[in-house]
């Protein structure tokens, strides 16, 4: 038996009817840019995530990007982030002017090691970039508890986990901003669609 990696098919035809009727309104209202349905999409999953917005962008990179001009980072600042995360991460850091400082991975989970984090730590560090890789989610008590000790802010990369209502809540309690991506290899889900999810008033301008 031939078992598929992503098999989106699958997924199309057990909700065939929602998709085709979404679709279809979308063209009758030539809603495609924007539009009711963005508003509609960010205040549900604004929602859904138990956040206080949601901000839907073309994608990951400018997802990432805005929210880090939004934090106000820029050139002289540095943002701590995966090693192995996909270059996406990297690249948004670098658009932004400040310095990208790569911090390695914890061997048991493939994800950020947060004892490196806090060697990594300078007076120039503004952000630090948790990636939830492969679904997995980073260690958000550390990072927090590291970050609040040293007033530095959370931009979660959530560009990978994107499903679990429950942990979605909780992967995104205490940051200042997350990142969240659907495309289609990554969640089964087809197109793209990212948002830019705004938790704090305080530290998003
Ligand atoms: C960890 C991570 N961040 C961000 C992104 C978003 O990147 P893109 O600009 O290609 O949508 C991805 C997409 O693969 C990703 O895996």
């Amino acid at each position: 038996m031939k078992v598929p990696f992503v098999d989106l098919q699958a997924q199309y035809r057990s909700i065939k009817h929602e998709i085709d009727e979404a679709i279809a309104g979308v063209i009758a209202r030539t809603s495609f840019i924007g539009g009711s349905y963005v508003a509609q999409f960010e205040e549900a999953f604004a929602s859904y995530c138990k956040s206080q917005y949601c901000i839907g962008v073309g994608n990951g990179t400018d997802a990432i990007y805005i929210a880090l001009r939004a934090l106000g980072i820029g050139p002289g600042d540095e943002v701590i982030t995966a090693a192995n995360s996909f270059i996406a991460t990297s690249e948004a850091i670098t658009m932004t002017g400040s310095r990208v400082v790569f911090a390695d991975v914890d061997p048991m989970t493939y994800n950020i090691d947060t004892e490196r984090v806090s060697r990594l730590i300078t007076k120039m560090t503004k952000a630090i970039i948790p990636v939830h890789l492969y679904g997995r989610p980073a260690d958000m008590p550390a990072i927090e508890s590291i970050a609040a000790k040293q007033g530095i802010m959370i931009l979660e990369d959530a560009a990978q986990r994107l499903t679990d209502a429950e942990q979605a809540h909780s992967a995104t309690r205490h940051a200042s901003a997350s990142i969240r991506a659907r495309t289609s290899g990554l969640t089964a889900m087809a197109g793209q669609s990212l948002p830019v999810m705004k938790h704090s008033r305080k530290n998003v301008g």
